[in-house]
């Protein structure tokens, strides 16, 4: 593919930008500039370096981010910036969309992906992935308190209870709690119908992806697509 069709497809712009681009001397491969927009190269596994910033082709990208408080998960926010404002503007480019939402003071693991597919495939509520949420409690979290989370506590919008996979206290006003499906407010609103109030929620986990300790708050990172399909890592 040539050089210039490869930058278009990951966002870089419009194609009379991207052979621009590469005309200008800010493209490398494998450390040197090339400077011939038609220049040919397979995409799978090619990175490229885009103004000394190294940029790993990916035919669909998934990302992972560390939502801070403070952002909504919607390109057109109400209230609060998009998340999508953290993203560097190739990835905007492609119209990376988040797989599921968290609330404006959620902060955590985030995925973001242009596959649609993916998308489907990650939230559809028959694949069961797990997410772990590291939940702080305006009240001291009570074993009954847990026990009803893991027996299933009825929300208003459905009469069918739902379940935490797993819930543990970790601190007197600290709950581990694992979910498999995403409903609207589901760990605040399982918290108010067992009694107590979510104070601070945090997502450390989504299936076999753990938020790197070393990926601060409004940081991203690649994640490799097939370590987002459901099921994988076991
Ligand atoms: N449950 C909530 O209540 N809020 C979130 O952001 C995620 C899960």
């Amino acid at each position: 593919m040539q050089l210039s069709q490869i930058l278009f497809t990951q966002g870089f712009g419009t194609r009379r930008e991207c052979a621009g681009l590469v005309a200008l001397g800010a493209v490398r491969v494998g450390g040197e500039v090339v400077d011939d927009p038609a220049a040919d190269f397979a995409p799978a596994g090619l990175v490229l370096t885009i103004d000394g910033v190294d940029w790993p082709v990916h035919a669909k990208a998934v990302v992972l981010l560390h939502k801070p408080a403070g952002y909504e998960c919607s390109a057109r926010p109400k209230h609060w910036p998009s998340i999508l404002s953290l993203l560097p503007s190739p990835l905007r480019t492609r119209g990376l969309q988040p797989v599921g939402r968290l609330d404006q003071d959620t902060t955590g693991a985030l995925l973001l992906t242009d596959d649609g597919a993916l998308i489907h495939r990650l939230t559809h509520p028959k694949r069961h992935v797990a997410k772990v949420y590291e939940v702080g409690t305006a009240r001291p979290v009570e074993p009954a308190q847990v026990e009803r989370l893991l027996a299933g506590v009825v929300l208003d919008d459905d009469p069918a209870p739902v379940r935490a996979a797993a819930a543990e206290a970790t601190g007197e006003c600290a709950l581990r709690l694992v979910l498999t499906e995403g409903k609207y407010h589901q760990v605040k609103r399982m918290l108010a119908a067992v009694g107590n109030h979510v104070e601070t929620l945090h997502r450390s986990r989504i299936g076999p992806i753990e938020l790197p300790t070393g990926l601060k708050p409004g940081q991203w990172c690649w994640i490799d697509p097939a370590l987002a399909e459901p099921g994988a890592g076991g």
